[in-house]
């Protein structure tokens, strides 16, 4: 396993910044999510370090070694793609030991090695199998059972878990967390499920445009999102963003609108500041640290585990709001719901960056 450090990388196709100047260090034996929309550079970025990209500028280090101008096959690192690239007329076990042989490793090393690491994947005993003869989860644990059978420093997985069913998606995330636990690659996993980036990854590193916004523990980028676009981009349902009014009395200076008024502890110079509240952080009880919003429900969501309210709190902005499962809720309803005020964000709207008030 290595450091991966990544320095002002950038990859133009013509007009197209795929990659718009990216900085990462990543500790060795790390598991990092890429998450970010369609589009952003993840599956690019992954074929920069696998070596199957040239960069248009910048350097690529594994530990401190340069790995910029170095071949994809002299970088020791495996690639596991969304499509589990596995050989169709080769049976499973030629499948796993094929890096080895290409590598010339002894005959009796690649039988004790294959033997590891279908012990690691559960799949001992689909070994004389084609793939034709596995399930999709079984495939994509033959493709990953072949990426680290050469013990790689690098680790690259890009949507591995995307043409697996919902259930197999759930036991292989967590399939896919122990091994790392146990092999300890570094490794850089690609999704767009913030589900999986938030149960996966010890760092996520958020992408948005060719750029990494966010760099941080699961827990940093919920707790402390360092711009709208990653507020707004994790947690499920989505943030709620209010535009606020900053006013002042006296010597206390707060924020305004939709009947709500919370007191700010410093003065964020600006004429209307932009307020972040994620459904969960919405009760039905008053505490201590709330403020009371008053709205009409306009739609209700019954999913198994809660219920979600739409709120109407004025003309033409709905909250939303997360509430237990069994709480009954009628549309066109008058509601009162508090808002932990200690669990706000703030953000400047014209920059869109976070601000700690
Ligand atoms: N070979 C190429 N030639 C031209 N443009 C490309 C090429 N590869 C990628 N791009 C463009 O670069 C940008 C980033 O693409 P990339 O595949 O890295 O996105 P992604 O984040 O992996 O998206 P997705 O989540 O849909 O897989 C896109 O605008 C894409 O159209
Ligand atoms: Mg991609």
């Amino acid at each position: 396993m290595a450091k991966v450090v990544i320095e002002n990388v950038k990859k133009y196709f013509g007009n197209v910044k795929a990659l718009d100047g990216i900085n990462l260090s990543i500790e060795e034996g790390l598991f990092v999510v890429l998450l970010g929309p369609s589009g952003c550079g993840k599956t690019t970025l992954m074929r920069c370090i696998s070596g199957l990209e040239n960069l248009t500028e910048g350097k690529i280090f594994f530990d401190d070694e340069d790995m910029t101008n170095v071949p994809p096959k002299d970088r020791n690192v495996a690639m596991v793609f969304q499509s589990y690239a596995v050989w169709p007329h080769m049976r499973v076990k030629d499948n796993i030991a094929y890096p080895l042989k290409l590598k010339k490793v002894p005959k009796k090393e690649i039988e004790e090695r294959v033997k590891w690491v279908s012990e690691l994947l559960h799949i001992s005993e689909l070994l004389d199998r084609f793939p034709a003869q596995l399930s999709g989860g079984q495939r994509q644990r033959v493709a990953v059972a072949r990426a680290i059978v050469h013990r790689p420093k690098v680790l690259l997985m890009d949507e591995p878990l995307s043409n697996l069913d919902a259930l197999l998606r759930v036991k292989m995330r967590s399939e896919l967390k122990k091994l790392h636990e146990q092999v300890r690659v570094t490794t850089i996993y690609v999704t767009h499920d913030q589900i999986e980036a938030m149960t996966m990854g010890d760092k996520i590193a958020v992408m948005k445009a060719g750029k990494i916004v966010q760099y941080g523990t699961p827990e940093e980028i919920y707790k402390r999102p360092r711009t709208i676009f990653v507020a707004g981009f994790v947690g499920s349902p989505q943030m709620n963003f209010l535009q606020m009014k900053v006013l002042s009395s006296g010597t206390e200076i707060y924020a305004e609108n939709f009947g709500v008024k919370i007191s700010l502890k410093k003065d964020p110079n600006l004429e209307s500041i932009t307020m972040g509240v994620r459904p969960e952080h919405i009760k039905l009880e008053k505490t201590e640290r709330s403020v009371q919003i008053t709205g009409t429900v306009y739609f209700v969501e019954k999913l198994m585990s809660e219920t979600i309210v739409h709120l109407s709190i004025s003309s033409e902005k709905n909250l939303v709001v997360k509430i237990p499962y069994d709480l009954l809720v009628r549309e066109g309803e008058k509601m009162k719901v508090y808002i932990d005020f200690e669990q706000v964000h703030f953000f400047n709207p014209l920059t869109e960056e976070r601000i700690d008030l």
